[in-house]
C-alpha cells in the first residue's frame, strides 16, 4: 500500500523550498498592501515576466493608492500600456478611489472582494499576503498542481473538484506564513510542476503527490481536460479612415463583451449572412456620418479566448452629415460620439489592442505614415 505524506506535513518543505529557490520578483520585495495589490491585478491575466517590465513605471506614476484614485482614468490606462485587459486599470482605479473613501484595508477575503475587479482567487491572495488571513488560492497553476498531487480524475472546474483541491490547497497552508504559502504553490506551478515537463525530482510536494507516487499513474496526465467550449464565429466590418496625418478611432463601451473600453478602428458586426458591402450601411447607422469604404476588403482573423472574429478590413471614408462648427472646425463632437482622431503618438498612449496594429498592417496602413497633427491641437472629440 501506497505511503503518502500528508499535506500538512509538507508545509514546512514547501516554505523552505520557497524560501531558496523564489525568483527574485519586485512585488515580492514589498509588503505595502497598495503595491501588492497593483501587481496582484496586473498578474491576473499578464505573465509575470511582462508584469515586471511595468510594475516600477507604474507604481513610480502611481506610487500611493491617493495618486491613483486622485488620477484621471485616461492617466492609469495609459499607465497600463502593454499590460493587455484594460478593463483591470479602471476597476483597479475605482478599486483606488473606494479604498480611500473609507479609510481602511480590507481585512478579509469577503472584504478584499467587495472591490471592483476582484474575485474568489485575488481576494484571497490578498488577504493573504496583505491581512495574514490563512485563505488557500486556486489558480491555473494551483489546479495542475493539486490535480496531481491527488490524481484527481474530474477537471478542476467542476465544483465538487474544486472544493477537493482548495481543501488541499488549505492542508498545505501555514497559518504563520500564509501568504507565503499560497505563493509557493503557485512558485511550484510556474516553476517545477509545468504542464507538458514536470521536474518531479525537484518537487518539494512530491512525497504526498499520488500523480508522482503512483507506477501506474502518469502526472502529465492531469488535470483532465474538462468538456470543450464550442467556438464561436462573430463577423465584424472594420474602416479604417485618415484625415492628415491623423486616423479615425472609436472608444469602444466599457461593457462591450470584447475590445471593451478599448480604443479602436470603427469596427461593426455583421449578421453571419450580411454581405460587406452593406458595412457602409451598418457604420452609418452604428456611428452617424456617410460611410464611403474601399473594395475588396481585406480579411483579419483575431481569436479571443473560443470566439473567432473574422473581421473584414478597409480604408474609408467618413464624412459627417452636420455643417462644420465656425468656431472649433469640424472637431465638434456628435452628441454622445465617442469617435476621435489622432495622430500616431497620441494613439501610443491610448488603451488599444493588438488588433489595431494587425489591422492597420493588413490593410497597408502603417502608424508611422499616420503623423501628429502639429497645426491643429488635438481635441479629442468627434469631428
Ligand atoms: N501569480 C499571481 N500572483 C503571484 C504571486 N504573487 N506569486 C506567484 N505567482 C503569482
Amino acid at each position: 500500500m501506497l505511503q503518502l505524506v500528508e499535506p500538512e506535513a509538507l508545509r514546512g518543505t514547501l516554505l523552505a523550498w520557497f524560501d531558496r529557490c523564489r525568483r527574485d520578483l519586485p512585488w515580492r520585495r514589498t509588503e505595502d498592501p497598495y503595491e501588492i495589490l497593483v501587481a496582484e491585478i496586473m498578474l491576473q491575466q499578464t505573465r509575470s515576466e511582462v508584469v515586471a517590465t511595468r510594475y516600477r513605471g507604474f507604481l513610480d506614476r502611481f506610487p500611493r493608492v491617493g495618486a491613483l484614485a486622485e488620477a484621471r482614468v485616461e492617466s492609469v490606462e495609459a499607465a497600463w500600456s502593454g499590460l493587455g485587459y484594460y478593463r483591470r486599470a479602471r476597476n483597479l482605479h475605482r478599486a483606488a478611489r473606494i479604498l480611500v473613501e473609507r479609510r481602511t484595508l480590507p481585512a478579509s477575503a469577503a472584504e478584499w472582494a467587495e472591490l471592483p475587479g476582484i474575485g474568489a482567487y485575488t481576494s484571497a491572495l490578498l488577504a493573504s499576503r496583505c491581512s495574514g488571513e490563512a485563505s488557500p488560492v486556486l489558480d491555473g497553476n494551483v489546479e495542475r498542481v493539486l490535480s496531481r498531487f491527488l490524481a484527481s480524475a474530474e477537471p478542476p472546474r467542476r465544483a465538487a473538484a474544486r472544493r477537493r483541491l482548495l481543501a488541499t490547497a488549505a492542508r498545505l497552508l501555514d497559518g504563520s506564513r500564509p501568504g507565503d504559502s499560497n505563493q509557493a504553490l503557485m512558485e511550484v506551478g510556474s516553476l517545477v510542476c509545468r504542464r507538458g515537463a514536470p521536474d518531479c525530482g525537484a518537487c518539494p510536494l512530491a512525497p504526498g503527490c499520488l500523480a508522482f507516487r503512483s507506477r501506474e499513474l502518469d502526472p502529465r496526465a492531469f488535470p483532465v481536460a474538462g468538456p470543450r467550449r464550442a467556438r464561436e464565429v462573430r463577423h465584424c466590418f472594420t474602416a479604417v479612415v485618415q484625415r492628415g496625418g491623423e486616423l479615425l478611432l472609436h472608444r469602444r463601451p466599457g461593457d462591450a463583451d470584447w475590445l471593451a473600453g478599448r480604443w479602436h478602428l470603427p469596427t461593426v458586426e455583421l449578421a453571419s449572412g450580411d454581405e460587406p458591402v452593406r458595412a457602409a450601411e451598418v457604420l452609418g447607422r452604428e456611428f452617424g456620418g456617410c460611410w464611403e469604404c474601399d473594395e475588396p476588403a481585406v480579411m483579419v482573423r483575431h481569436a479571443v479566448t473560443y470566439r473567432d472574429f473574422l473581421v473584414r478590413a478597409a480604408v474609408a471614408r467618413w464624412r459627417t452629415e452636420r455643417r462644420p462648427d465656425e468656431s472649433t472646425g469640424d472637431r465638434v463632437p456628435a452628441e454622445g460620439s465617442a469617435l476621435a482622431w489622432f495622430g500616431r503618438e497620441e494613439i501610443e498612449g491610448l488603451p488599444t489592442s493588438s488588433l489595431l496594429r494587425k489591422t492597420l498592417d493588413t490593410v497597408g496602413v502603417t502608424l508611422d505614415s499616420v503623423g501628429v497633427n502639429c497645426a491643429d491641437p488635438p481635441i479629442h472629440s468627434g469631428p
